[in-house]
């Protein structure tokens, strides 16, 4: 067996075990969680919380701070599934684990992905406690999860990536967004792999290939979810200026605590532009 109809087959275990855990359940929207948004959970009618470690395939999670479960139930009228917490290329895990829980979710029937992460500001407009609007992105990790034979069944070989960021989800943000009185930054996501911060020089570098924000998760699962079909709407909170914005330090703690104090802003958000679908 090659290792893509594995992954094939992986998922359809994870699919069937899931199935018989959260019965009658047919999520057509998928939500990633970023450091820091996993208060999102309160938002959600919850039918079941099951932590990775006890669903097939997938690894349990490690890092301080980051939970991991996944949640099924309905937001805004609609059932969901919800990954609290996500993988990271950075705690070791391969990519293919770190983009798993998007091939399980396509399993299940989501067509419409929403991720989100906490990142570093690089466009000189941007202030920590902006949220932006993730309207394209750069995949600078070095390398890319659809890597190996390709697994067909989740979609082509060399996947189209012009709309990577649905165009027509981020208008309905926009919208959205105008109507609830909050203003959004719009931008380009670089992708890095961490876990060390960037430096002062490589935060120009990625100004001038026109980069707005960094962060270490979302580009693979964003390019996981194209291959398989699925248009994707991404917000990215900044939790900080890049480095060498300010003289300030960068540090993990500060992060998840300006996040946090994020969230009921995003969790708005996401949930009036659900209940706008
Ligand atoms: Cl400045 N860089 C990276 N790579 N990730 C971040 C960040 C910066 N701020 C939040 N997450």
């Amino acid at each position: 067996m090659t290792e893509t109809q594995d992954t094939w087959r992986k998922a359809e275990e994870t699919k069937a075990f899931l199935m018989e855990r959260v019965p009658n359940f047919n999520p057509r929207i998928g939500i990633v969680l970023g450091s820091g948004l996993g208060q999102f959970a309160r938002r959600i009618e919850v039918n079941a919380t099951i932590p990775y470690g006890d669903i097939p395939h997938f690894r349990p999670t490690s890092v301080a701070g980051h939970p991991g479960n996944l949640i099924f139930g309905t937001l805004a009228g609609h059932q969901i599934v919800c990954q609290q917490g996500r993988y990271h290329y950075y705690e070791g895990h391969s990519i293919s684990e770190t983009i798993f829980p998007i091939r399980v979710m396509k399993a299940l029937g989501v067509e419409t992905l929403i991720v989100s992460n906490a990142a570093g500001g690089i466009n000189l407009d941007f202030r920590k406690g902006d949220i932006m609007l993730i309207r394209d992105q750069i995949n600078f990790q070095g390398t890319n999860p659809l890597i190996g034979p390709n697994a067909a069944e989740f979609g082509p070989r060399f996947p189209d990536m012009t709309h990577a960021f649905d165009p027509e989800y981020a208008e309905a943000m926009l919208a959205v967004a105008k109507e609830m009185g909050i203003t959004l930054k719009q931008g380009v996501y670089i992708s890095v792999t961490g876990p060390s911060y960037e430096t002062p020089a490589e935060i120009r570098m990625f100004r001038a290939w026109g980069a707005d924000a960094v962060g270490m998760s979302t580009a693979n699962e964003v390019i996981a979810a194209n291959h398989c079909g699925m248009r994707v709407l991404g917000l990215s909170c900044i939790s900080n200026e890049a480095a060498g914005i300010t003289d300030e330090k960068l540090s993990h703690d500060d992060v998840g605590d300006v996040v946090s104090r994020m969230s009921e802003r995003f969790e708005s958000l996401v949930e009036a532009w659900v209940k706008a679908r």
